[in-house]
């Protein structure tokens, strides 16, 4: 196979920079894809009729500038547009690489979409249409964004059409926009007990009442709901069916039917959250596709493909999504048409489908390292979540074992924090499994903690 050979023909200046300029151009067009590998310096030099130095000379001022890479023992390699570092390159995250260890948000694993966000942005930029992206968009231009998610939701069962799908800057912008159209200042919203923490800031702001609906294992239960709507007038539940922040639980099929039921009973509208459901390919069908006029149904990509895509989707009956819709005006004009049509290239050429897998099995992991250290301790977890949720042994409060963690270096949230009632404090903790881009990293936390698990607390005779 013939080596690159860069035009040199018609330039000017040193040979060095005039080969640094032609590898900038044909990075730039798409003749040296990211990944490319480059001829050894040796072979470029020969083929060009100049010296080793020169090229040597060359490589070097190409990988200052970020166009290239060498790789001990592999040679010299493109590098992905904008100087992006390969894939899982810590120094590529922001996400800290010493101090302490965090376990306390609760993030996907780190980087495995950056390799594929290189080439897609190179694709961006080779395909024109960039002056559109960069515009306020219209109803006609947005229509294939509709139908990336249109085609994302279907994947969880639900069903849209394009009157009934709202793109917004990810899912907690999606929950805000849902509040903003489905309630009035006064209006009593209903929450599972233990729930996503900014839920309480947004009723705050919005004026809304909070109160707040019992859990069990498999999530908010039926019948205390079924009676807090008979004594008051609630207006809408926000709730989490799979995946439920903080405890782990993932609610079965006739649970979520009954749900429904008294949603309808009780003329609720019903936000569910389903920002961790595509994770976890076996969980039922969202409540969404029970009572579709009803619920409006949460999503996004942030766990699956990356938060800082900042794309969700949000399925409502057409009246409410009309008022959803506005309220996405009102915030934002609309989420930047570039994010989402890069998620929208993701969701239609299967990309998005394997990053999630990727995630999927990063999730499982290290799920299956925390599981193996908390094995003899109660506590909750499912293989394809991204937390798990630590029930303390009577030694220890979850205030107290907060404190020391952070102590030892290692961040965690107590139980309290996801709590409605401030009265409710459950003796547990929240460990996020995959905001650590090292697993090394994670593993020294999870055993500081089980270390903890086996002490007795300096102030134990504080505790009751
Ligand atoms: C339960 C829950 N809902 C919503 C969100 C917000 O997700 P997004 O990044 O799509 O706004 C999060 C983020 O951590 C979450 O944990």
């Amino acid at each position: 196979m013939a080596i690159w050979t860069p035009q040199l023909t018609g330039r000017h200046g040193p040979k060095y920079l005039q080969i640094v300029e032609a590898l900038a151009e044909d990075i730039a067009s798409g003749v040296l894809p990211p990944g490319t590998r480059l001829p050894p310096h040796r072979e470029l030099a020969y083929a060009l009729g100049v010296s080793p130095n020169t090229t040597s000379r060359a490589y070097g001022e190409g990988v200052a500038r970020a166009l290239i890479q060498g790789e001990v023992g592999r040679g010299t390699f493109v590098r992905a547009p904008g100087g992006a570092r390969p894939e899982g390159d810590p120094a590529d995250m922001r996400r800290p690489t010493t101090g302490p260890i965090d376990l306390s948000r609760n993030l996907p694993c780190p980087g495995l979409a950056a390799t594929t966000l290189a080439e897609t942005l190179a694709a961006l930029g080779r395909g024109g249409g960039l002056a559109a992206l960069t515009d306020y968009q219209t109803e006609t231009d947005l229509a294939h964004h509709a139908d990336a998610a249109i085609a994302w939701l279907s994947r969880s069962g639900i069903a849209a059409s394009r009157h009934e799908v709202i793109v917004t800057n990810g899912a907690q912008h999606g929950i805000f926009c849902a509040l903003m159209a489905a309630t009035r200042p006064g209006d009593l919203l209903l929450t599972e007990a233990l729930t996503y923490a900014p839920i309480k800031a947004m009723a705050e702001r919005l004026a809304l009442k909070l109160a707040s609906v019992p859990l069990d294992d498999e999530g908010l239960c039926a019948d205390a709901l079924d009676e807090i709507c008979r004594s008051h007038a609630a207006k809408a539940l926000y709730l989490t069916p799979t995946l439920q922040t903080p405890t782990t639980a993932t609610m079965k099929p006739d649970r979520r039917a009954r749900i429904a039921e008294i949603a309808d009973r009780h003329d609720l509208v019903l936000i569910e959250d389903d920002v961790f459901g595509p994770l976890k390919p076996d969980r039922p069908q969202p409540i969404a596709t029970l009572a579709p006029e009803r619920t409006v149904y949460v999503t996004s990509t942030s766990k699956c493909l990356g938060p800082g895509l900042r794309v969700g989707f949000v399925r409502a009956a057409a009246s409410l999504a009309k008022a959803i819709h506005n309220a996405v005006g009102l915030t934002c004009w609309m989420p930047a048409p570039l994010m989402v049509e890069i998620a929208a290239r993701w969701i239609a050429d299967g990309t998005a489908e394997r990053l999630t897998d990727r995630q999927r099995a990063q999730a499982a992991d290290r799920q299956a390292a925390a599981g193996a250290l908390f094995a003899d301790h109660d506590m909750r977890a499912d293989p394809h979540g991204l937390h798990l949720w630590l029930k303390l042994p009577l030694d220890w409060s979850a205030d107290a074992f907060k404190a020391e963690a952070a102590k030892r270096g290692v961040g965690i949230v107590d139980g309290a924090a996801f709590a409605v009632d401030p009265g409710l404090r459950p003796n547990a903790v929240r460990l996020c499994l995959s905001h650590e881009a090292d697993k090394n990293r994670l593993t020294r936390g999870l055993e500081t903690l089980q270390a903890m698990l086996g002490e007795i607390p300096a102030d134990s005779s504080l505790v009751i």
